[in-house]
């Protein structure tokens, strides 16, 4: 029979060790502790831990996304963490055995640690083998990389591309669980919108992604700069996207052609809301808009303009700053909601990786609860703001 402590010290000391949580029950919880070493925001539905000599890898699954790490401390304490979560299941894997905890649903100290047989029978690199789940193959990003020139002479990633080739890994993984790349099959024709495209880095990556699964994408990028639309389409060439395409124009300039996934990441303040107006005409299925500088609705922020009651809230620069962002993404998700969407606003990525690190995202939903723009004009008006998505446009 094994108890708490020994579970834990098998976990922890295994020379490789494989930790899945699973079940979270009614008392479970994720603490605050765990949001920014793992860049998972809330509960995952499952967590796998890796361990081996090459280090601790986590792994946090939700229901929408994918959110992977490395964590830098010691296991105990991590095992610890996770432990009082209060998951339902339990299973931990070493060479030696299997040990599978069930923890009762009615009280979370009643736990039931049984001893198997060991289940897995691949033990080298398995932090890789973590890795290899996710949607970009190791072939996939070597060619991307090479694509975009962020490795060194000895084919290392430069220091200084790290965060950029985690964020692209991250909104990958993120575009596969949209609903109409998850319904894509080999054969099936996707078309890709990038606005504010710059080098394209991540829709060039997912194009790439679902080429190799055999899905046929029609890519198009339009940036105001045409030196990085041509580097995008040097790039675009040389991972091998077959239809790719990329155009000089301001994003409000271009013209709508159908699109199913419609990304914009940092495009810089108002550049977004061209974006989503864009997304909108094109009918895009979905899009993934990530914003940048918020700077449109900030200036705009006054005292005198808005309620007594909150005017606190506007002393000083820093929160004027940030209740402009926060103003700003409730604008954009309420105008997309109001277009027959279902919106999220997720962190795609922990803070250390960037700061502008929020992803609206949204996927058109026939039976969407649409709010109308009435609605909308009033919350701004209650803030004195006004947003260019309520500007009547050509
Ligand atoms: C911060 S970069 C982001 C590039 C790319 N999306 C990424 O995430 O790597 C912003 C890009 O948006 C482009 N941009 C800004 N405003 C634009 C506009 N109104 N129309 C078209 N492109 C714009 C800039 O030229 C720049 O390449």
């Amino acid at each position: 029979m094994t108890d708490v402590p020994a579970l834990r010290q098998h976990a922890t000391t295994a020379t490789a060790a494989v930790w899945t949580f699973s079940k979270p029950g009614r008392a479970s919880l994720w603490p605050v502790s765990l949001v920014a070493p793992t860049g998972c925001p809330t509960l995952p539905r499952r967590i796998t831990v890796s361990r081996d000599g090459s280090g601790t890898r986590i792994e946090c699954l939700t229901e929408r996304q994918s959110f992977t790490s490395w964590w830098k401390g010691a296991p105990e304490e991590l095992f610890d963490l996770l432990w009082q979560c209060h998951y339902g299941n339990t299973l931990v894997q070493t060479q030696q055995a299997d040990w599978q905890t069930l923890r009762s649903a009615r009280d979370a100290n009643r736990v039931t640690i049984r001893r198997l047989t060991p289940s897995r029978t691949e033990w080298t690199n398995v932090t890789a083998d973590a890795e290899a789940r996710h949607t970009m193959t190791a072939d996939d990003r070597q060619r991307l990389h090479e694509a975009f020139g962020m490795l060194t002479s000895d084919g290392q990633l430069r220091g200084a591309m790290a965060d950029k080739a985690r964020q692209v890994d991250r909104l990958v993984d993120r575009a596969f669980a949209l609903d109409v790349i998850r319904s894509a099959h080999t054969g099936s024709v996707i078309h890709i919108t990038d606005a504010g495209c710059g080098k394209a880095y991540l829709s060039i990556a997912l194009a790439l992604a679902l080429q190799q699964r055999g899905v046929v994408v029609h890519l198009r990028g339009i940036d105001a700069n045409e030196h990085v639309v041509e580097q995008a389409m040097r790039a675009a060439n040389y991972a091998g996207i077959e239809h790719a395409s990329f155009e000089c124009s301001t994003i409000a300039h271009a013209t709508p052609i159908p699109t199913d996934v419609f990304i914009a990441l940092h495009a810089c303040d108002t550049a977004s809301d061209d974006a989503i107006r864009l997304a909108l005409t094109c009918g895009a299925q979905a899009m993934l808009v990530a914003p940048c500088c918020h700077h449109a609705i900030q200036r705009q922020l006054r005292e005198h303009t808005v309620p007594e009651a909150v005017r606190p809230l506007l002393r000083d620069g820093i929160q004027r700053e940030r209740l402009g962002d926060l103003l700003t993404d409730a604008i954009r998700r309420e105008f997309i909601r109001g277009h027959g969407y279902a919106v999220g606003l997720e962190e795609f990525i922990s803070l250390e990786h960037t700061g502008k690190n929020v992803l609206i995202c949204a996927e058109q939903r026939r039976d969407a609860q649409i709010p109308s723009l009435e609605e909308l004009r009033a919350f701004t008006s209650l803030w004195g703001v006004s947003s260019t998505l309520l500007e009547p446009h050509p």
